[in-house]
């Protein structure tokens, strides 16, 4: 595996992988690598010819600085993953090769971006939109490999893909969790010992949640207290917790439709995010 830090170095190298015909894959990540983003690598592995992660703690979807700067930098320790998993390119940009000065140009997807994440985190799709986009751009890639993990987040790529009629199959992959049910994530190192027995309480309740409106419960009803049980369950504060329509997130009082579960809940000081299919 080789390590590039400039979008050069990498366009000459994917530009000869194209002329041999070759299928590239990309897996965008902000580092700090789990189980969750293998199992992206591994299904770009078996899609594609030659496959790049990229890794790029991108500060322009961050909406508040602590976490930026809080943000786990552990690229050593990727790198090695990434190579024991036969990835052929790791990109990891500086941000200066990102966003060279001047840089002016922003990607806003109206709609999908509106509700959850993006009511409550002004800013972060349009950060992530633009350096999605960007990053396709920059690797010529075929096939970019997202995680269900985010589900909004691979809405909003896959309406950009479409909107702007760029070449790329985006391949949406399941959520990789602990034995416990907890969703594998970067920030998850950031609950202490008491918060990390509490957080699995979040899927569990989902489970249920989801599990009554399949039955046929009262949407608002199970909501309400499925919060509640969130709360009980340890979470100090509920961000969301919600049933919306699968691809526009649109909200559902009645199951009538492929519906999402999502929630994004506060343990420990840390922030957690899920979403399940109904
Ligand atoms: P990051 O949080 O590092 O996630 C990179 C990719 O890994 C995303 O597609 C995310 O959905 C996926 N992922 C994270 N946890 C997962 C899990 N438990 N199971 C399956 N997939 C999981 O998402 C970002 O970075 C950034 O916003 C990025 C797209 C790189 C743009 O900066």
């Amino acid at each position: 595996m080789q390590t590039l830090r400039t979008v050069a170095e990498l366009r000459t190298r994917v530009r000869g992988w194209k002329q041999d015909g070759r299928q590239v894959g990309v897996v965008p990540t902000m580092g700090a690598l789990h189980e969750g983003h293998l199992s992206l690598v591994r299904a770009a592995k078996r899609g594609c010819d030659r496959v790049i992660v990229t890794i790029f703690v991108n500060p322009t979807q961050f909406n508040n600085a602590e976490d930026l700067a809080k943000y786990p930098r552990t690229e050593e320790a990727d790198a090695a993953m990434l190579a024991a998993e036969g990835v052929d390119i790791l990109f990891a940009p500086a941000p200066e090769e990102v966003y060279p000065a001047g840089f002016a140009t922003g990607v806003a997807v109206q709609g999908v971006t509106a509700p959850l994440e993006g009511a409550l985190r002004p800013g972060h799709f349009e950060g992530v939109a633009t350096v999605v986009a960007k990053l396709f751009g920059m690797t010529q890639a075929n096939r970019a490999y997202f995680g269900q993990k985010d589900w909004q987040q691979l809405q909003v790529v896959k309406r950009m893909v479409a909107d702007l009629n760029i070449a790329i199959e985006v391949v949406g992959c399941d959520t990789i969790r602990e034995a416990d049910g907890l969703a594998m994530s970067s920030r998850n190192v950031r609950l202490d010992a008491l918060s990390r027995a509490q957080a699995p309480g979040l899927y569990k309740v989902m489970g249920k949640v989801a599990a009554a409106i399949k039955g046929g419960a009262d949407v608002a009803a199970v909501l309400a207290q499925g919060r509640e049980d969130l709360r009980q369950a340890g979470f100090t504060e509920v961000d969301y917790l919600d049933l919306r329509s699968a691809a526009m997130l649109e909200p559902m009082t009645t199951l009538d439709q492929p519906a999402r579960l999502l929630a994004a809940a506060w343990i420990g000081g840390v922030r957690l995010i899920d979403n399940i299919a109904v």
